[in-house]
């Protein structure tokens, strides 16, 4: 059994400081994801973690060992890339056995390994053809396959379905959530999207410039950002955000003042906030209850319209700023005033700082 600990991870590339100083603990048996922009420092964990990169302080653990000084073949992780490089000259079978070659497992031994990834990938009947007669799926899952073989305690994923196309990134994704589940292997997933994230993830690590931002289940993230930067990263259609310019006190709650609007919200807020902030699906066309905010937004017009099935998100300028509503209709323009009411509940209040506030 394997969960990995990271103590106080550092790492520069000569001048330039990728990761100043991070802590975090990968659950053993779970899937976590490393969650964030391009540049973050995501591939470079990862990197360290796999010992192909060396931090330049602080310790790795894999299953309370001490791994700094293992070399990567020894750590008993594999590595799962986005550029899934199988040897053309050889077919399914002898892809897969290869990594059990290398490390003279007998012939029996490979061809029982070989079986029973070929079942759990659902490759058997491929076993026999070449790299070159399979779709980008199926040797995304030989790649998969040949990472296996060798019963890795730790599963390290870099983005490995972002050069596919979206039906396949779908499909692959589930795949991996599910084989994940089945194989109760500890497992790193690095990447930039966060759907890709919210489905496959126990557990999302946020990251920006190195640090972390948050840590939490997916659904944790996405009721409870701590901050700013996670608010706008998790969740699809985008957050709206609302610049408040003055925060008061009043009978039985507290008045946001954004521009020209005033929003009464039936609560008291502890500080002083600086951003207000609703998802599109939490805001509903009307009247306010007692218990909701009300937005009566000016001078809306939509820009554009996004059909999801059975619903729509309508994507509107407005004298507030830009905001994302679910549509009443699938085909409905929103256009003029705008009487939003959101339940305080969904409403999300930020500081100065970009920090999250708690409602008293
Ligand atoms: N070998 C290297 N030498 C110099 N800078 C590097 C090297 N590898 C990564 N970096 C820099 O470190 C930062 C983080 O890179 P990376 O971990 O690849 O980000 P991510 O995977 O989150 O997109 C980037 O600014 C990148 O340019
Ligand atoms: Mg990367």
């Amino acid at each position: 059994m394997a969960d990995i600990q990271l103590q106080s991870i550092s790492k520069r590339f000569g001048e330039v400081e990728v990761i100043p100083d991070l802590d975090l603990t990968i659950p053993d048996g779970q899937v976590t994801v490393l969650l964030g922009p391009s540049g973050c420092g995501k591939s470079t964990l990862l990197r360290m973690i796999a010992g192909l990169e060396t931090p330049s302080g602080g310790d790795i653990r894999v299953g309370g060992r001490v791994v700094n000084d293992v070399p990567p073949a020894d750590r008993g992780c594999a590595l799962v890339f986005q550029n899934y490089a199988l040897y053309p000259h050889k077919t399914v079978r002898q892809n897969l056995a290869f990594p059990l070659r290398m490390a003279k497992v007998s012939s029996e031994e490979q061809q029982r390994s070989v079986t029973q990834i070929a079942t759990t990938l659902e490759l058997t009947p491929l076993l026999d053809r070449y790299p070159r007669q399979l779709s980008g799926g199926q040797r995304q899952r030989v790649a998969m396959g040949r990472a296996m073989i060798r019963k890795p305690e730790v599963f390290l994923y870099d983005e490995p379905l972002s050069n596919l196309d979206l039906e396949l990134r779908v499909r692959l994704r589930l795949e991996i959530a599910r084989m994940q589940r089945q194989l109760k292997a500890t497992a790193v997933y690095v990447t930039h999207d966060q759907t890709e994230a919210m489905t496959l993830a126990d557990q999302i690590v946020v990251l920006r410039k190195g640090r972390i931002e948050q840590v939490g289940a997916p659904l944790e993230l996405y009721r409870s950002p701590a901050n700013l930067f996670v608010a706008g990263f998790i969740g699809t259609p985008r957050i709206n955000l609302f610049k408040v310019d003055a925060c008061v006190p009043e009978t039985g709650g507290t008045l946001l003042q954004i521009g020209e609007l005033a929003v009464h919200v039936p609560r008291r807020i502890g500080g002083t906030v600086a951003t207000v902030g609703f998802r599109p699906e939490h805001a509903r066309l009307g009247e306010a209850g007692p218990d909701e905010a009300q937005f009566v937004l000016r001078n809306c017009e939509t820009q554009a319209m996004e059909h999801l099935g059975d619903r729509a998100f309508c994507y509107l300028r407005s004298a507030q700023g830009e905001l994302v509503v679910l549509a009443p209709e699938a085909d409905a323009r929103l256009e003029g005033t705008l009487r939003l009411a959101v339940d305080v509940r969904s409403l999300h209040f930020f500081d100065a700082q970009g920090v999250a506030m708690t409602q008293a």
